[in-house]
C-alpha cells in the first residue's frame, strides 16, 4: 500500500474535530518495531519510552532511541524523546536502584523523576475494567501515574 507508514498521520488529518477535541492524544504501540508502531512514531510529536527497572533495560533504551533518530531522518522530522519513564520499580531490590542510577547517568534530565513503583493495584486494575486511577485513586500506583502527569506539565511549561 503506498504511503503506508502515513495512514495514522493522514486519519488524524483528515479530522480536525477528533484532533482539537483533545489536549493529548497517546498512541499505546506493541514492543515490537513493526508497521503499526511505526506509524505512531510518524503520527506522533513525542515518544514517551517506560522502562521496566530491570537488567536489559540500557540495552533495549538504546534500541528505541537509534529507531526515534532514524524515523526522524527519514520519516518525521519533529519527531522528539519526551521522556524515559522508569516503572516497575522495586524498592526491595537493589537492582532497581542500581539500573535507575544508570539510565539516569546514560539520559540524564530525559528520565522523568517520578517512578511507578511494582504496585499490585495496578496489575489488579485491568481485571475490573478500569484504569488504576478509578480502581483504587489512593494507591501509590494510583499516585505515581497522578505525579507524573503533573511532571509532564510542568516540563511543558518550561519547554
Ligand atoms: N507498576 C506496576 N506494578 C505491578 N504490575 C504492573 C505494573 N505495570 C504494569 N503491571 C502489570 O504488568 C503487566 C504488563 O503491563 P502492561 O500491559 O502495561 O505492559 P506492556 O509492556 O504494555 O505489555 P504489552 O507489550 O503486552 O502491551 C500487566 O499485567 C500489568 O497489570
Ligand atoms: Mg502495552
Amino acid at each position: 500500500m503506498e504511503d503506508r507508514e502515513r495512514r495514522l498521520t493522514q486519519a488524524l488529518a483528515a479530522d480536525p474535530a477528533l484532533r482539537d477535541s483533545f489536549d493529548y492524544i497517546l498512541l499505546d504501540c506493541p514492543p515490537s518495531l513493526g508497521l503499526l508502531t511505526l506509524n505512531a512514531l510518524v503520527a506522533a510529536h513525542s515518544v514517551l519510552v517506560p522502562l521496566q527497572t530491570e537488567f536489559f533495560a540500557l540495552e533495549g533504551v538504546s534500541q528505541i532511541t537509534q529507531t526515534i533518530e532514524r524515523v526522524k531522518r527519514a520519516l518525521n522530522p519533529g519527531l522528539a524523546l519526551e521522556g524515559i519513564l522508569l516503572t516497575m520499580y522495586d524498592r526491595r531490590n537493589n537492582l532497581s536502584e542500581l539500573v535507575a542510577q544508570d539510565v539516569r547517568g546514560f539520559f540524564k534530565d530525559k528520565v522523568f523523576e517520578t517512578v511507578i513503583p511494582r504496585n499490585i493495584r495496578i496489575s489488579e486494575a485491568p481485571s475490573h475494567g478500569l484504569p488504576v486511577s478509578l480502581y483504587d485513586a489512593r494507591s501509590p500506583g494510583a499516585q505515581a501515574y497522578a505525579a507524573l502527569g503533573a511532571e509532564m506539565l510542568r516540563r511543558e511549561k518550561r519547554a
